[in-house]
């Protein structure tokens, strides 16, 4: 087995919470994991895991995710919420992403439902994230986010027609060290918001581009066709079905608009 390099520490002393710790890794099999292992040992909320490679990086459903070394963004944040605060974990999540797209490049990304982050149509970042239970206790949420940011997807056929990357987008090259300090920041913000009994669901919503689509959401075997009318402030998707029937789906993915 190949020995593990150590990481750099780097610190961001300004940050309250998330980013004290930033943990460097050249490469690793997934973030996910490494932060899963750190938060079950007692490592501190907020502490960020990134590696250069990830050899297994995952996504969503059991997906592979491809990011070739240096073309992306790939970390995870350990988190301790409350359990009632989870379902908005995701919004934050990529709030703050689209916040940082907007704030390096100046371009106007969207959301598609859950969590995708798209760029002209295409996804740009996806957000996996995983809990961590003792018994019935919620001891962390690890939230892993990978943002494309000079990947070129033509290189691989797998995703070469729906992902694109900042650098293709902006029409230049995109410092990956912008977009990572001004998402923690973005993070940092709203996570606090959140922890201060803040809701974050009316100003997520807006960039929300699945709602008034009619779609095709698979759900585990199930597929559902419908008027997407909403997203509740849970997260959930309101959908009014050819027959009138209207159908709250807490997960899914969304595989056409019709
Ligand atoms: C998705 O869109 O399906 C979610 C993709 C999440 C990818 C990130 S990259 C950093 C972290 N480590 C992983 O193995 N996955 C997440």
């Amino acid at each position: 087995m190949p020995k593990r390099r150590a990481p750099s520490i780097l610190k961001r002393p300004h940050a309250d919470i998330i980013g004290r710790t930033i943990l460097y890794y050249p490469s690793l099999p997934s973030t996910m994991d490494m932060a899963k292992k750190m938060a079950k040992e007692g490592m501190d909320e907020g502490a960020v895991i990134i590696a250069s490679e990830q050899t297994e990086g995952r996504g969503r459903l059991g997906r592979k995710w491809v990011a070739p070394p240096d073309s992306s963004l790939s970390l995870s944040i350990i988190l301790r919420p409350s359990m009632n605060q989870l379902p908005q974990l995701n919004m934050i999540a990529s709030l703050a992403v689209v916040r940082s797209i907007q704030n390096v490049t100046g371009l106007r990304p969207l959301i598609k439902w859950p969590n995708d982050v798209l760029l002209n149509s295409k996804k740009v970042s996806g957000i996996l994230i995983e809990n961590v239970f003792e018994g019935a206790k919620l001891r962390a949420a690890i939230v892993g986010i990978g943002i494309n940011i000079n990947l070129d997807p033509s290189s691989f056929p797998e995703i070469a027609s729906i992902a694109t990357s900042l650098s293709i987008e902006a029409h230049r090259d995109v410092s990956p060290h912008a977009v990572l300090t001004s998402f923690l920041d973005a993070l940092e913000e709203l996570y606090k918001e959140l922890r201060e009994g803040g809701n974050v669901y009316k100003k997520w919503l807006p960039f929300v581009e699945t709602v008034g689509k009619t779609v095709r959401v698979k759900s585990g075997e199930a597929v559902e066709e419908g008027y997407v009318e909403s997203i509740d402030a849970n997260g959930s998707l309101i959908l009014r079905k050819p027959d009138g029937r209207r159908l709250t789906m807490i997960a899914g993915e969304v595989t056409l608009h019709i």
